[in-house]
């Protein structure tokens, strides 16, 4: 097992009714900037659930922030956190309003380029606290520091992270999500699927205890996935998704292990360039990366396939399984595994993908540091 330190700061409040305690969470003197999305709490009633909450409360709304939030539109947010003083941040929403609370938090007392804090190239010295409501299980962003930005203006889709921007709570009620469309929940399963797999999925680290909870979470988003996606009033299902999505990305998974982030890497340039969800690019991704890498992952695709699908046979044979079996799945859960399902071509896809990696630096990927974007290029030109 390889050394770790593991801090995480963030309260969560968890079950039906909890965003009540708004009111308690968020200090009474607090000026809040509610930041949320294109408007679905305004129809499944958290808004209105978290208003009733901060009626005691001074708080400004500021909607609008689009799935892989622009960077454009959070600027416009800053500016008026600023104008109005406003100094704690709630978001209400999935991944994408989280990430861009966190931006916005480090922004707004930011003095210079705001540009700079995304890909961490300016120290972050000071962050407006953040709270958040969650309506989408998926990214795990709402317990933990990392937030993902796009600027459509320069084909630029990068992440920065610093423990500054850790949200300080996060509500997670299961009854929040139960408006989700079956596209989201096919998403937010395949994302918390694909976390995991990236912090376990390498090789064998002695990390034992991590491998067995990254299987735990693998087999629960099995079982919960196909069982919210066919009774999608089940609120237990929902609120094991919700749990098992943000325990994928809490930290603890990865702890000790060797951790290959090439599938993201690789899913942020094509949701640039080519507009997928970002879930629809892991899915495309991943199954054909561990082909490519089938030699120096058999090992734990073999311990993947026994413990997870309950395989048995040869090691390379039970790998070579497991893999179909997460391609089925991903599939089964409404995502396709191919480009060619979203009228993508490979090629142009491969090439671009594989120059924007060059062009952000992003060139020693996976657990070894050795996936080059030529090695990109040839991963996607397979997934045709
Ligand atoms: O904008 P609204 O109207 O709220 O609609 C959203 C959006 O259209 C909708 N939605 C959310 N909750 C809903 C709902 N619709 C009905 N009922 C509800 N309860 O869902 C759509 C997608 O929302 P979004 O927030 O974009 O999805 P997700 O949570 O998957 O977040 C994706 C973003 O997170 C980043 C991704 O790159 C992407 O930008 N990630 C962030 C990570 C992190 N910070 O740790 C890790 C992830 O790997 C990921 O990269
Ligand atoms: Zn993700």
């Amino acid at each position: 097992m390889q050394n770790f330190s593991f801090h995480n700061p963030c309260q969560i409040e968890f079950g039906a009714g909890q965003i009540s305690k708004l009111s308690a969470l968020i200090p009474s003197d607090a000026r809040v900037l509610l930041l949320y999305g294109g408007g679905s709490i305004k129809h499944n009633g958290v808004y209105d659930e978290v208003v009733a909450a901060l009626s005691q409360h001074h708080w400004q709304a500021f909607a609008g922030v689009e799935p892989n939030p622009e960077y454009e539109t959070l600027m416009r947010a800053v500016e008026f956190a600023r104008e109005q003083n406003l100094d704690f941040i709630l978001a209400v929403g999935g991944g994408s309003v989280i990430d861009g609370a966190k931006f916005v938090a480090a922004a707004v007392p930011h003095d210079g380029d705001c540009w700079l804090i995304i890909g961490n190239r300016v120290p972050i010295k000071t962050a407006l606290p953040i709270g958040v409501v969650l309506t989408l299980p998926a990214t795990g962003s709402e317990s933990n520091f990392a937030a993902v930005i796009s600027r459509r203006e320069t084909n630029d889709k990068l992440s920065f992270k610093n423990a500054k921007v850790f949200p300080q709570f996060a509500i997670l009620d299961p009854k929040s999500t139960m408006s989700l469309p079956a596209r989201q929940i096919g998403n937010g399963v395949v994302d918390a699927f694909v976390h995991t797999t990236e912090q376990y999925l390498t090789y064998p680290c002695e990390a034992l205890l991590q491998d067995r909870f990254a299987e735990g979470i693998l087999q629960t988003l099995i079982e919960i996935g196909a069982q919210t996606l066919a009774e999608p009033n089940d609120y237990n299902a929902r609120a094991n998704l919700m749990w098992a999505a943000n325990q994928a990305l809490y930290g603890m998974v990865g702890l000790g292990q060797a951790q290959d982030w090439a599938t993201h890497a690789m899913g942020h340039e094509l949701t640039m360039l080519h507009g997928l969800d970002h879930a629809q690019t892991l899915a495309i991704i991943l199954p054909a990366l561990w082909r490519y890498r089938f030699e120096s992952k058999k090992a734990k695709l073999a311990q993947y396939g026994r413990r997870v699908w309950q395989l048995s046979g040869e090691d390379e044979q039970v790998a070579r399984q497991a893999i179909e079996k997460t391609a089925d799945f991903f599939n089964a859960m409404g995502l396709s595994t191919r480009l060619s399902a979203y009228q993508i071509d490979a090629k142009i896809a491969a090439d671009g993908v594989a120059a924007q990696l060059t062009r952000h630096g992003r060139v020693k990927l996976g657990e070894h540091f050795d996936l080059t974007p030529e090695d990109c290029r040839a991963i996607l030109l397979t997934a045709h």
